[in-house]
């Protein structure tokens, strides 16, 4: 069932969060990474990122990662716990970076995301990203199977 919004909190993911954003990484993602290389990128300085806990008991529901690169940023992952998806949660993430983006200058946001993954194209587009372009057989799935990824960007320009 959906968390509650009123038990939701946004805040910046600083390195202690790192173990728990890994565990929910590895549980929507079939590619797992682990909680060193997660407080790698935490603690870079051009990193930015935000998790979404729920109180009560007191969890890690989502994530948000990006890095920065002059006046652009990159999201590299995003992810909202399966129990607590479809209640705005990722919007409430995406829609945190880019006010945090912003803050520090940045005037596009990119991403690249697999061509079939619906759940983060709908997001993404309900947020104003438009689709710039297509890698072939960017991903590469266990197993073996390869897949387009898809570039999106939002230009944030000089308000909003
Ligand atoms: C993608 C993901 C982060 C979305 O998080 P979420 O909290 O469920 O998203 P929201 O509730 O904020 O949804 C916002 C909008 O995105 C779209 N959306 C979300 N899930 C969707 C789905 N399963 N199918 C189609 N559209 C979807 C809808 O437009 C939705 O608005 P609506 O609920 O008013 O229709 C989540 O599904 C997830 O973690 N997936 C696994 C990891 C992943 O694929 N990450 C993205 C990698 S780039």
């Amino acid at each position: 069932m959906p968390e509650k919004r009123h038990l939701l909190h946004l805040q910046p993911a600083t390195p202690e969060f790192a173990g728990d954003i890994s565990a929910l990484h590895s549980s929507l993602f079939e590619k797992a990474w682990d909680a060193d290389g997660v407080r790698r990128l935490l603690e870079h300085p051009a990193s930015v990122a935000l998790v979404a806990t729920a109180e009560r008991p007191w969890r890690v529901i989502g994530f948000i990662l990006a890095q920065l690169t002059a006046d652009e940023a990159e999201i590299l992952s995003l992810g909202v716990g399966v129990m607590s998806q479809r209640a705005g949660i990722g919007k409430m993430l995406v829609q945190g970076l880019i006010e945090m983006a912003q803050r520090k200058g940045v005037k596009r946001i990119f991403l690249d995301v697999a061509a079939s993954n619906a759940a983060a194209i709908g997001l993404y587009r309900a947020m104003d990203f438009a689709e710039m372009g297509r890698r072939k057989e960017y991903y590469s799935h266990n197993g073996g199977r390869r897949e387009d990824a898809l570039l999106m960007v939002r230009d944030l320009g000089e308000s909003s």
